[in-house]
């Protein structure tokens, strides 16, 4: 390998995206995963990430790009990205786990001139605080002397076909300047525009408080969907207006709850930090309280949709469609489908679902039956629950056809006037 390749360390969500970027901004990309199934399937040319099709995968495979789970694969790359998970440890604190282990990686691979950028999303003080010393203690190097460390927050949005890897600012933060400017230099060949922070502690807090912000604000109009409700108030309709301010006003809507790798997990990162500092990040907590209630009032309000029709949650079959936890991707890490799936049931409820997304799905140690043909499911279901608005979901028919709705999206509705429709 010459200096000017690049490591990827986890291909998945992250990873995956940001390794075909490089390869075709004319770097030598090695992908390194722990996981066999998925270096063994990309070798094979078949993505299992949504944003990134197989073409894609042949297209970069054309231009070198390869995988291993083999560390005596991957030779001295000039660039290592750490791109691995960081989910919440057992008493829903980090777990950084992944990190240390990439870390480690990363550390017997590394040699002088290297640059390595942490992008898995974590509290401030880990690049400086964990990943510096470790690396160091392993690579026998000293970051800022030897080698370049940084902090580079991934604001990938899956799904968004507006806004990927190449025009969406990618900030950056090292642990000395001259470790930025490694990374300024090599960020600035795959992305449009790279943003300097001040360290990485800066850059690592610039994740927390994107992801901490649209916590709190889907909060926010989360509790007061629930009183606009009994107030008879139509909040999406107020949202909508409150909308056409052009400065000083940014929309958020009510929902299901929050999922994904993002919205549920990140802030507790921060709290986690917050914490050792003897006091709670009172926002962060109670964004959660309301958050994780939100399956629980769909319940609720499934059952009174059901009871002013003179029927029963227990012994309804109730349909849900879309069990993603976002619109279009087949991604269903920390769906709010899960937990209302699982109240339902317990209620009584007979569930199928219907996700175009969604070939199986569990929920809890049992199989949820899968609808086939949608026609036949709205109307074999007493009530049908929208989870998540799939664009290839047809939604005025999907009204005129079903018993009973709950739109827990509020895209339905608005001026329709169709019986049976309720908004949340
Ligand atoms: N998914 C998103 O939309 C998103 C957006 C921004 C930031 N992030 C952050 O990026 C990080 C990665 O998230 P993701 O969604 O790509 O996760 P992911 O689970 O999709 O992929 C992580 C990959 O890392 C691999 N892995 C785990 N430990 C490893 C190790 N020690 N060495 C090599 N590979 C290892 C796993 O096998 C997996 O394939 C997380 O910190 C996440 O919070 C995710």
């Amino acid at each position: 390998m010459s200096s000017a390749d690049v490591l990827v360390i986890g291909l998945g969500y992250v990873g995956l995206p940001l390794a075909v970027q490089a390869a075709r901004s004319g770097f030598q990309v090695t992908g390194y995963d722990t996981s066999t199934r998925i270096t063994e399937s990309l070798m094979a040319g078949r993505s299992h990430v949504d944003d990134v099709t197989d073409a894609d995968i042949a297209d970069v495979r054309s231009l070198g790009f390869r995988c291993t789970s083999d560390e005596s694969q991957i030779g001295s790359p000039g660039v290592i990205v750490i791109c691995v998970p960081t989910p919440l440890s057992e008493a829903d604190g980090p777990d950084l786990s992944a990190v240390l282990a990439a870390t480690c990686t990363a550390g017997r691979v590394l040699g002088p001139g290297a640059l390595v950028s942490l992008e898995s999303t974590t509290y401030p003080g880990t690049t400086d605080e964990v990943v510096r010393p470790l690396l160091e203690k392993v690579c026998g190097l000293q970051a800022g002397v030897d080698f370049s460390l940084v902090f580079s927050p991934e604001r990938i949005d899956p799904g968004n076909a507006q806004y990927g890897l190449r025009n969406t600012p990618k900030v950056v933060g090292g642990v000395t300047s001259s470790c930025a400017d490694a990374a300024v230099s090599f960020y600035g060949k795959i992305c449009d525009q790279v943003v300097r922070a001040k360290s990485a502690r800066e850059a690592e807090m610039t994740k927390l408080l994107e992801n901490t912000y649209r916590h709190v604000n889907i909060a926010l109009v989360n509790e007061i969907a629930i009183f606009c409700h009994e107030l008879g108030v139509d909040l999406w309709d107020a949202i909508r207006c409150a909308a056409t301010k052009p400065f000083g006003f940014q929309p958020f809507y009510p929902g299901p709850g929050v999922g994904g790798h993002c919205i549920p997990i990140d802030p507790n990162y921060l709290s986690y930090k917050v914490r050792t500092l003897g006091y709670p990040f009172r926002f962060v907590e109670l964004a959660q309280e309301i958050n994780s209630r939100m399956p629980a009032y769909v319940v609720d309000r499934a059952a009174e949709l059901l009871n002013q029709n003179a029927r029963a949650l227990n012994g309804a079959r109730v349909l849900l469609l879309g069990v993603t936890y976002k619109r279009d991707i087949a991604d269903q890490r920390e769906t709010p489908a899960q937990p209302i799936a699982h109240k339902l049931r317990s209620r009584g409820a007979l569930l199928t679902y219907h996700d175009p997304y969604v070939a199986e799905w569990q929920v809890g140690d049992r199989t949820v039956a899968r609808a086939e043909d949608l026609e036949s499911a709205l109307a074999d279901a007493d009530l049908v629950v929208l989870l998540q608005a799939h664009t290839c979901y047809d939604l005025g028919w999907i009204a005129r056809k079903a018993r009973l709705l709950l739109d827990t999206r509020g895209v339905i509705s608005g001026d329709l006037t169709t019986p049976g429709v309720q908004v949340m």
